[in-house]
């Protein structure tokens, strides 16, 4: 284990186990109909990388790298995109993957922007899910694990962008973060 991994929360195997049962629920969702998957840069990479290899439909992928920036209580908040999708969206079956769910702003923010963009149909799936954070209801339809309020690493989420490899969610000792 790390040496500034506290515990761990899941293990690879447990990850693993899981990522192939959402994709058993994706591929029945889906029935052998076209998805382009997005994945959202950085943290769902890996994510990614283990589900689509699990996807029985004929699969494009493509990425997105956005940030949003919530503007105090009021409800709409601004997407800053730094990356956008390459592939033509219109009329096209859209699975969003992100590895964490924590505010909710973001997701909430690209599936009104891809929205506008004529899809066919949206669906998201996220490793993991913070629903104690949660300020913006978001459409969650595959969820890997709901996890607790706690500074989670390993994965593809990272800490000043370390740990993004480590192959299981594990949470970060406080000293790192509050040195
Ligand atoms: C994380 C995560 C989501 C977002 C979730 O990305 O991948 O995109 O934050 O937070 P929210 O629900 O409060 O909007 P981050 O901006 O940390 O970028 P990264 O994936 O490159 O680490």
């Amino acid at each position: 284990m790390n040496e500034n991994v506290e515990r761990i929360l899941f293990t690879e195997e447990q990850l693993k186990y899981r990522v192939r049962e959402m994709a058993e629920e994706i591929n029945n969702y889906y029935n052998g109909e076209a998805v382009t998957v997005i994945s959202v840069l950085k943290g769902s990479v890996v994510f990614a990388v283990d589900l689509i290899k699990q996807l029985n439909m004929p699969v494009s992928l493509d990425f997105i790298c956005a940030s949003s920036y919530g503007s105090g209580t009021i409800s709409s908040g601004k997407l800053i995109i730094k990356k956008d999708v390459e592939l033509e969206i219109e009329g096209q079956n859209i699975l969003l993957l992100e590895d964490i769910i924590d505010t909710g702003e973001t997701l909430h923010e690209i599936i009104k922007m891809l929205k506008g963009r004529g899809t066919k149909s949206i669906a998201t799936a996220m490793m993991f899910n913070k629903p104690a954070r949660r300020k913006k209801a978001v459409q969650a339809d595959f969820i890997g694990f709901d996890i607790p309020d706690e500074f989670v690493v390993g994965y593809g989420l990272d800490y000043d962008e370390q740990y993004r490899n480590l192959p299981y969610l594990g949470v970060l000792k406080r000293s790192v973060y509050e040195e």
